[in-house]
């Protein structure tokens, strides 16, 4: 697919955000010389730069978005009540009326929500199946004693497979270890949409469904991880037979019904810049979470966020379902990908939903994993441009807990992560070509080596020197 054909493929002819812009925000460049101390005092790690030493910042999609006249019209909305807050009422409402689910638990982020579901859904030595591992998801249930099991389609593993639905669980391989091990051995299925670490990829309704009706022959529960699942919305949408005359909204709802709750870190999807919330069905399994979230979180009606935070979040969800306006999201990260993809430049296919992904393994084919490829591209990227990107590849992996050993990740890949509503078209354009600088010049480029490595989720603070 051609650039000039997004349109049409997506039956409009543009992609236009349904916003106009109210109220900027500078950016600045500092010059290579001053970059290239920043980068060497962040050890190579574009988590350890300032931001105001940034210039375009594509680390991530968390946190970052622009939020709308409306969202900040609700934060003076605020009811700063310690208990009962009226904007916790209108964040479960919406909630229940977008997402489906009966019981709400607000907690300060994704993780929060992950804590909780994962002390009290896992015993210790159960397996945790997940469509590809997300790192704090893990490793929240790693510490829980749980045992990651990866069931994702083999597709997943590789840039190159076109799969219109890369994210989907291989059921078979569910279906083994419910044979070698019994159902009993598995706390829960953890179902990621979009799967992050695969490069946006989306789960299909089909597979969902499926693996809702095995898991319900066998007892077991599924946990969405439904940080990006408007944006899975979309996929279903564009590509799943029956679902073009469907709304995001009819989608998403459907969607969750083949599931039995989820974890939400609202810095993504829901257009807010802090927040999250774990949804149970279960009655019991609820009370378990609230006597969790006040020794963790909050009490059970803020959960770590200020009730103007709630506010902004409720507003947030109705807007993140709008058709129009996913419809543009999507449209920015496709147009970013294809500029890549027309110049030869190797990417993560299909193009997912946040983020282009380069696949530094084959943008630095004389770099080994060992000497972190992706991370060398992300630091070379922000120094030769004051493009910030981030790594996921060997780094953010991390060491099995049992062996020590590195794990070896198929994907070793640099993100380019898009920011809601936030860039233009034009900055696009400057990323593509700071991109095809770097790609011109790489056979120049020489690899890392780790100086520093954090006990817990390294990719955040390991620190690094130039070969
Ligand atoms: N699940 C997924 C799929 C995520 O992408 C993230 C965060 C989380 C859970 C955790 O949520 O950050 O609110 O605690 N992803 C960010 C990223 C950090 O850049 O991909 P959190």
């Amino acid at each position: 697919m051609t650039r000039k054909t997004i349109g049409q493929q997506m039956g409009r002819s543009s992609w236009a955000e349904p916003w106009k812009i109210k109220m900027v925000e500078p950016l600045h460049m500092i010059s290579r010389n001053e970059r290239a101390v920043a980068l060497e005092k962040a050890g190579f790690n574009t988590f350890l730069l300032r931001s105001e030493d940034v210039y375009i910042d594509l680390l991530t999609d968390s946190g970052t978005n622009a939020m709308s006249d409306r969202q900040w019209a609700g934060l003076m909305m605020g009811d700063e009540a310690y208990a009962g807050s009226r904007n916790f009422y209108h964040l479960e409402e919406t909630i229940q009326e977008y997402y489906g689910y009966r019981y709400i638990v607000p907690t300060h982020q994704g993780r929060g929500a992950e804590n909780i579901l994962s002390h009290i859904a896992i015993k210790p030595g159960q397996y945790v199946c997940g469509n590809m591992y997300f790192t704090t998801t893990r490793l929240h249930q790693e510490i829980n004693g749980g045992i990651f099991v990866d069931v994702i389609i083999d597709e997943a593993h590789d840039s190159q497979s076109l799969h219109p639905f890369k994210g989907n669980v291989d059921l078979s391989k569910v279906q083994k270890l419910i044979d070698e091990h019994g159902a009993q051995s598995i706390a829960y299925i953890c179902l990621a949409a979009t799967v992050n670490m695969a490069g946006g990829q989306p789960v299909s309704m089909q597979n969902a469904r499926e693996l809702h009706a095995l898991c319900k022959r066998y007892g077991i529960k599924i946990f969405m991880d439904a940080t990006r699942a408007v944006e899975n919305a979309y996929f279903i949408q564009e590509r799943e037979e029956g679902y073009a005359g469907k709304t995001l909204a009819q989608i998403l709802k459907e969607f969750c019904s083949y599931t039995d709750g989820a974890t939400m870190s609202a810095k993504k999807d829901s257009l807010a810049n802090i927040g999250g919330w774990l949804a149970i069905n279960e009655q019991g399994l609820y009370e378990e979470a609230c006597n969790l979230v006040v020794v963790y979180e909050g009490l059970q009606t803020y959960g770590g966020m200020a009730g103007r935070d709630m506010e902004v979040l409720a507003i947030g969800i109705r807007e993140s379902v709008q058709d129009s306006y996913m419809h543009s999201r999507i449209g920015q990260v496709r147009y970013l990908g294809e500029l890549l993809t027309d110049w030869g430049i190797p990417i993560t296919l299909p193009i997912g939903g946040h983020a282009v992904f380069l696949d530094a393994t084959r943008f630095y084919p004389h770099i080994s994993q060992e000497e972190f490829p992706a991370q060398t591209l992300a630091a070379d990227l922000y120094l030769e441009s004051g493009v910030r990107s981030m790594e996921r590849g060997i780094v953010s992996a991390g060491r099995n807990k049992e062996t020590g050993e590195n794990y070896h990740p198929r994907l070793e890949l640099t993100r380019l992560t898009i920011p809601r509503r936030v860039y233009t078209q034009a900055h696009m354009d400057i990323v593509a070509e700071s991109v095809k600088k770097l790609f011109d010049t790489r056979n120049e480029r020489k690899g890392l080596k780790m100086i520093y490595e954090p006990k817990y989720l390294r990719f955040f603070q390991a620190r690094f020197e130039r070969l």
